[in-house]
């Protein structure tokens, strides 16, 4: 088991580059198997939910080929399997992106259904109603999922909630229907629009990613392309948040500005600065910053993602902030942990009421989720003393590099494992 090990209280100063977006990949590299031509795939992040979802391309016959590790090639051509086992979906629910993905090209899929996770219940009933829509019988049985049809045909869909993964399943099937299928209240994040944009340089022909009603003329074959994923917005956000928790100057490059323009304004809000450039962003903070209020809505909104990390920036502003989570039920896990290092919060129902402290503390936690222990990193490279974060494999799955990248930002942080004493001892005596 490896953890963190990080001595706080540096100033993040310097440049750091963001890698592709991990949610737009793990729909695109689904999207990829649709057609029987090669598709290349470049900016795709090295973190370990896409290796385990190649993997699961892989699994069923596709042909993956890394050319770096940031490119790859895939060719659905040679798939002879519809059956995404148990294995994967239990490691990344994205596996389940290969439903729609195979129900469009082949009418059939099986799929194990995913169960909840730590950030709470995760239905997929929307998932399901956009395929019935289309045509397809859905059956639960002995844990899979199995999404059968003579053929799919173009539907008018609702969805009850504003769900990414739902409409970019329901996107994929469709794009091989017959006819026309509109989504109407379609989630409108960049990796919706970014899966979009990918279906159609295979030839879909999907309109209006981004709003809230999605256009999808069904064709009857996709053919290879070579597509750059979109850079991530939740590193950049996660990284832009670290630059002010450690009152730093960091510039964030490789990002798209507009995505990111919820986070900006709560930073700027709290009283940091924020430079925009094309294709950058430069964070300044040099003071202690501000209370505020955030709710985490669908995109455009404040995302849900970035919820514990400026939770942790809040916990050593002045005064009382109120967080409210309203995408997930049970996103506060990594308040406990928080609280070990001094911060003062109280969390009622989906809102935590956070008092301010000067200061946190070194201690050691424990990562809940992958997003909360990006924020418990950020609270270590703030906190005084040595803390150490364990469960880091879950902090992988997100974020390529992060000890690396923090570092040339001149953070003292070392990865180790926890096992080995001497690696320990040497990490404790490198971080001061
Ligand atoms: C995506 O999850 C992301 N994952 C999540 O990122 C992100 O937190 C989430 O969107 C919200 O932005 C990927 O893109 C792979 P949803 P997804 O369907 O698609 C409810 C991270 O840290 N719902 O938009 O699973 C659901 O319970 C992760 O990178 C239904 O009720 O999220 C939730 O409350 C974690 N029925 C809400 O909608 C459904 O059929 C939003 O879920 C589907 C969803």
């Amino acid at each position: 088991m490896e953890q963190y090990i990080i001595k706080g209280g540096k100033a993040l100063a310097g440049e750091v580059t963001i890698g592709g977006a991990k949610n737009a990949a793990l729909g695109i590299l689904a999207a990829a198997v649709m057609t029987d031509e090669q598709v290349t795939i470049e900016n795709l992040p090295d973190v370990s939910d896409i290796c385990i979802q190649l993997q699961a391309i892989e699994a069923i016959g596709a042909k993956v080929e890394r050319i770096d590790r940031h490119t790859v090639k895939i060719n659905g051509g040679t798939i002879n399997s519809r059956s995404i086992d148990d294995d994967f979906v239990r490691r990344i629910r994205a596996s389940y992106y290969l439903l729609g993905a195979l129900l469009g090209k082949y009418k059939y899929a099986e799929v194990a259904l995913p169960g909840g996770c730590n950030i709470g219940s995760r239905p997929i009933d929307q998932h399901i109603k956009g395929f019935e829509a289309l045509g397809a019988e859905v059956k639960i049985q002995h844990g899979m999922i199995t999404a059968s049809a003579k053929k799919l045909v173009g539907t008018h869909l609702y969805f009850d909630c504003n769900t990414v993964g739902g409409t970019i399943n329901v996107m994929l099937a469709a794009a091989l229907a017959e006819g026309q299928t509109i989504i109407e209240n379609a989630a409108k994040e960049p990796h919706v629009v970014d899966v979009a944009n990918f279906l159609n340089s295979m030839g879909a022909n999907v309109k209006g990613a981004g709003t809230d009603v999605i256009r999808i003329k069904g064709v009857n074959k996709l053919h290879g392309s070579t597509y750059s994923i979109i850079p991530d917005q939740i590193e950049a956000g996660t990284f832009m948040l670290a630059a002010v928790a450690t009152k730093g100057d960091v510039t964030i490059k490789n990002v798209i500005p507009k995505h990111l323009e919820a986070i900006t304004a709560k930073i700027v809000e709290i009283g940091a600065e924020v430079e925009e450039f094309d294709d950058a962003i430069r964070v300044v903070a040099n003071k202690r910053l501000g209370h505020t209020q955030v709710k985490t809505l669908p995109y455009p909104g404040f995302p849900t993602d970035m919820q514990p990390q400026i939770a942790t920036v809040l916990a050593m502003s002045s005064g009382t902030s109120i967080v409210t989570e309203s995408i997930y039920e049970n996103r506060f896990k990594y308040v406990d942990e928080l609280a070990r290092m001094g911060a003062s919060i109280k969390v009622e129902g989906n809102t935590a009421i956070i008092d301010g402290v000067a200061e946190l503390t070194g201690a050691k936690v424990c990562s809940p989720d992958l997003r909360a222990g990006a924020a418990l990193v950020i609270a270590g490279l703030a906190a005084e003393g040595v803390t150490v974060v364990e469960n880091i494999e879950l902090v992988e799955r997100g974020y390529e590099n992060f000890e690396d990248k923090m570092k040339e930002l001149g953070a003292s942080m070392e990865k180790v494992d926890a096992e080995d004493e001497k690696s320990n001892r040497k990490a404790r005596l490198k971080i001061g």
